[in-house]
């Protein structure tokens, strides 16, 4: 957990694998000097020693602390200083912030997750804790979207996932070769007469904002209400202890109250979706 003396002070960690998944995302697999207990959706922040820090939620599952995954877009400065890590070099781990996932409030439901491009990430971890007790759940719906086939990541993943009892399983690209035999189109393409009693569902969804707002809208339009959908909010953070005051949507601060916020709670407010 984090340093309980100063929640500031990053603890250490090693990196121990590098896993390539697209053009522009790694996975780096962290091993902790001190093991990190966190729910899935927690996040914590990553420190590049001298070039400063971000925050990722981890990827892997909360049932596996010795060793953590964080899936990671290379975007700017601290992530394209992560990309250019190797085997045996040091991180800087702080954290677990936030709520994490409701995973109660989807038991017994048909839950539907949404994921767009990186935003697959986050999700990950979730869907490793509800494929643990695949029978607490009626089903469990996932539909994926990214830009082309090269920026899917976990393609190794999708076979297994597709056969697990209860998981369906649909993915999507916007714009593909002749080689692509799948579906294209934005994600909320594949949200179009989906097969699931919407009244007894929860929907997750994580991804870029403006997947964010769209995939909402189409929610909505399909008979979701608000207090069904759950947001993951991943907004520029600092502290994540809801003292700096750069994260809140209304009276609520996403590092402390979120990152994964209900839809209702939030929807009134101004810039939700960050425009
Ligand atoms: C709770 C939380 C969980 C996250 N989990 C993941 C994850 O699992 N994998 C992952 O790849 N990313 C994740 N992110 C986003 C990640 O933190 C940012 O991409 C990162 O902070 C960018 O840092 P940088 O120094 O490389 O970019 P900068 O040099 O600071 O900025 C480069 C560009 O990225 C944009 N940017 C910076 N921060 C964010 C942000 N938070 N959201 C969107 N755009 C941003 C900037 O506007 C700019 O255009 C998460 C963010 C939050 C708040
Ligand atoms: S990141 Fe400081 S208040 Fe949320």
């Amino acid at each position: 957990m984090s340093n309980s003396q100063n929640p500031y002070a990053p603890l250490n960690g090693i990196v121990e694998q590098v896993i390539v998944e697209t053009p522009t995302i790694k996975t780096l697999m962290v091993r902790p000097d001190t093991q990190i207990p966190f729910r899935a959706g927690q996040f914590m922040q990553l420190t590049v020693p001298g070039v400063g820090e971000a925050p990722f939620t981890p990827s892997s599952s909360p049932n596996r602390v010795e060793l953590l995954d964080f899936t990671i877009l290379d975007t700017g400065t601290v992530t394209h200083k992560l990309h250019n890590l190797n085997k045996g070099d040091r991180v800087g781990l702080r954290g677990p912030f936030g709520k994490g996932y409701p995973v109660d409030k989807l038991k017994g439901k048909e839950v539907l997750v949404v994921g767009g491009g990186v935003g697959l990430a986050p999700l990950r971890s979730l869907l490793y804790v509800l494929f643990d007790e695949i029978a607490q759940f009626k089903r469990v719906s996932i539909k994926y979207g990214a830009r082309s086939p090269q920026d899917l990541v976990y393609k190794n993943s999708f076979e297994k996932w597709s056969s697990i009892d209860n998981v369906d399983f649909t993915v999507t690209v916007d714009g593909a070769g002749p080689e692509w035999k799948g579906n294209t189109g934005v994600v909320t393409t594949i949200l179009d007469n989906i097969d699931i009693k919407i009244s007894d569902s929860i929907a997750v969804v994580c991804g870029p904002e403006i997947m964010l707002k769209f995939v909402t809208l189409k929610l909505i339009d399909i008979g979701y209400k608000a207090e069904q959908i759950y947001l993951s909010m991943n907004r520029r953070m600092s502290c994540g202890t809801g003292k700096c005051g750069r994260c809140n949507i209304g009276p609520y601060y996403l590092c402390k109250d979120g990152p994964d916020m209900n839809y209702a709670l939030i929807k009134d407010y101004p810039n939700v979706f960050g425009m």
